[in-house]
């Protein structure tokens, strides 16, 4: 099966307004993923119906062949599916490491007080890889709301690691950053795709056509065009509705 995540006729209502009309699209497996668009296009509300955040209005979604509309938030997360911590999801008075063996524990479910000291040691070490994969580990011991803004995003995506997601969803991950932490967080992404599927929401575009194998863009609420980076230059809607802003 080469799709992993499926999304058909997926719409959603806030009130009377219709943020999302039917997307149909269907996301490949082991492929990095961006989902683009201008300003207020529904991408975010894609991302919150297809990560469980928001139930949708109407349509369903399937992950590896399965039926997941509705299911509650910690059911994506228990059928690997992990989308990037917001902030508030950060425990700001705890360490980084802290925060990364919070996230583990979670996900082991029978661990308790009487937890053997090996499985702690194995979470300390688990914690300790993650930020050394996301690129903060000399900020083990720093408190989380210590950070850089661009270091507490890499400690969201550690922390969503620690759920071991064959699907990672970030939403705008660039977002708030400076130039050079822009450039290590896409390295970094492309670094986490090259092991698991990983969908991200990106508003500058440029950032991802080098680097997304498929792109889905998306235009008041409305699936615009879908393919491949070349397919989508070439697309001449897209070009009008998009690229012709010039300041993407
Ligand atoms: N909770 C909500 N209640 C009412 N309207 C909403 C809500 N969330 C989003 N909208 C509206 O739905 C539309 C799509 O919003 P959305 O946040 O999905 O866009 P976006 O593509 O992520 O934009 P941006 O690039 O600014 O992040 C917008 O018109 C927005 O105002
Ligand atoms: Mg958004």
């Amino acid at each position: 099966m080469s799709d992993i995540l499926v999304a058909e006729g997926v719409g959603k209502k806030f009130g009377g307004f219709v943020a999302l009309k039917e997307v149909s699209v269907r996301f490949a497996r082991d492929k990095l993923a961006a989902i683009i668009g201008p300003n207020g296009a529904g991408k975010s509300t894609f991302f919150n119906v297809i990560s469980g955040a928001f139930p949708a209005s109407s349509g369903r979604v399937s992950f590896e062949g399965h039926d997941i509309t509705g299911l509650p938030p910690h059911e994506y997360a228990r059928r690997g599916i992990a989308k990037s911590f917001q902030i508030t999801n950060v425990f700001p008075q705890l360490s980084a490491h802290e925060n990364v063996r919070v996230a583990a524990q979670m996900q082991k479910t029978r661990y308790n007080l009487w937890t053997p000291r090996a499985a702690i040691r194995e979470l300390i070490e688990e914690a300790d890889q993650l930020l050394e994969r996301v690129g903060i580990a000399g900020k083990r011991h720093a408190v989380a709301r210590d950070l850089a803004h661009g270091e507490q995003r890499c400690l969201e995506i550690a922390m969503a690691l620690a759920c071991k997601p064959r699907l990672l969803l970030l939403d705008e991950p660039t977002a708030g950053m400076s130039p050079e932490e822009t450039v290590k967080m896409m390295d970094l992404i492309v670094w986490l795709a090259a092991e698991r599927t990983v969908i991200l929401v990106e508003h500058k575009m440029k950032l991802v056509m080098g680097i997304c194998q498929q792109l889905v863009v998306l235009h008041h609420g409305e699936l615009l065009a879908q393919g491949t980076p070349d397919d989508i230059r070439a697309n001449d809607e897209v070009r009008r509705v998009y690229l012709g802003q010039g300041k993407h």
